[in-house]
């Protein structure tokens, strides 16, 4: 099954780490640590094999992705002699880039990255293209009458107004054009029920939001435990300290405000309350790629004893999210292929914010994420 992955954002930090993965992978130069989809419950039939991805997509800058791939193994998040490696293959993925179009209305720079996929599958043969955002957070959409029904949203676009945020005219574009979407940021991309029509429409799932990488994928674990022994969370403030062209968004408000809210779903559908407490996100330069989240909890146990929980995460942000956008990629292209539509809400183990998820609980989304994949491998084998 050869399957296109277009990033949104193909130059920054997360999808440089995917697109030097996976040729990683693809050339046997490394092992795939951190892809779920290869672990003994998940691999099988269904999915796309890693060497029958094919890497393109989008961006508003032109730094070369070797540039890129070089600066993060100076930061310590790529191992350079394998970015040496696979310079030959970095500069073909380069040939697969396209700059984000710009100017015109919105309908005309949609239409722009519709072809920018059509073509992408017709000159690479490609069965399908899954489109991944990974671009920067940006903040929560401004309400709009057209975002209700599509029949609105189309006239609407054709308008000089800006209808929709970047992210979500993406996936217009990725559902015009026939492609699945995934969602690895906060923003709003599919979420508008024009979008949800147009899916439907066309036949396509999709998935999101946010990828959980870090202090949400411990507190996913976490909260249900204080909730299964009956405990009381009286108090959960975090704190994350981070860098990286991500981090430098965060530190805008409004980008800053999609995310915190993001990070804090988990807690209060997990325990039935929301404790006191907030998580704050802090730009540290100094910190680049890697991530410290600090975490403080306040509990009450039998006749009201108080105790507290601390833990302390470092992680390096573009090593735990690319193997999940690899995943994700493989997930939703044999979803497409088993003819699935609308929200996958089986894929809700990968997000912080996940759509139509049934629950917010880390084990409980791994089961249901088996039992999805287990389904799938079977309908491919038939
Ligand atoms: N790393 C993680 O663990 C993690 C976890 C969850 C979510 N995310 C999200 O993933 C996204 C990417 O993170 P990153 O660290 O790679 O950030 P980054 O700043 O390194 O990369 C973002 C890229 O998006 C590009 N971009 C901006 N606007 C664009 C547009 N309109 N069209 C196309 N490209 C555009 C930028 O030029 C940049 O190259 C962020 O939204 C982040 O919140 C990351």
């Amino acid at each position: 099954m050869r399957t296109g992955v277009w990033l949104v954002g193909a130059r920054g930090s997360v999808a440089t780490t995917s697109i030097v993965g996976a040729l990683a992978l693809r050339a046997g130069l490394a092992g795939p640590t951190g892809c779920v989809t290869e672990l003994p419950d998940l691999r099988g039939p269904a999915l796309p094999a890693f060497a029958d991805l094919i890497l393109g997509g989008h961006d508003v800058v032109t730094t070369p992705l070797t540039k890129r791939a070089e600066a993060l193994a100076a930061a310590g998040v790529l191992p350079g002699p394998l970015v040496d490696a696979l310079a030959g293959e970095l500069v073909d993925v380069e040939a697969a880039l396209r700059v984000a179009p710009t100017g015109g209305t919105q309908a005309e720079r949609a239409a722009a990255v519709a072809h920018d996929l059509t073509d992408f599958r017709s000159r690479h043969a490609l069965d399908r293209v899954v489109v991944v955002n990974v671009s920067a957070t940006e903040p929560a959409a401004a309400a709009h009458p057209a975002h209700h029904e599509l029949a609105l949203l189309r006239d609407a676009l054709a308008g000089p107004g800006e209808v929709l945020p970047t992210s979500s005219l993406y996936a217009y574009a990725a559902f015009t054009a026939g492609c699945p979407y995934v969602d690895f940021t906060p923003s709003t991309g599919a979420r508008l029920p024009a979008l949800a029509e147009l899916a439907q429409e066309r036949g396509l799932p999709y998935a999101g939001h946010d990828g959980k990488t870090g202090e949400t994928l411990v507190k996913s674990v976490l909260a249900p435990m204080f909730a299964m022994r009956n405990l009381a969370v009286r108090s959960w403030s975090g704190v994350n300290l981070l860098g990286g062209g991500d981090g430098a968004t965060l530190a805008e408000p409004a980008a800053n405000a999609a995310k915190v809210s993001s990070k804090q779903r988990v807690l209060g559908e997990t325990l039935g309350y929301l404790p006191q407490g907030g998580t704050r996100i802090e730009y540290v330069a100094e910190l680049g790629d890697f991530k410290t989240a600090w975490d403080l909890v306040t509990f009450a146990g039998f006749l009201g004893t108080g105790m507290r929980l601390e833990f302390t995460w470092h992680g390096c942000d573009s090593a735990l999210a690319a193997p999940l956008v690899l995943d994700l990629a493989r997930l939703t292209a044999a979803a497409h292929a088993a003819g699935r539509r609308g929200p996958l809400a089986e894929l809700a183990f990968f997000f912080k914010d996940p759509l139509d998820a049934p629950t917010h609980a880390l084990a409980e989304q791994w089961a249901l994420l088996r039992d999805f994949v287990t389904g799938l491998h079977a309908g491919a084998g038939r």
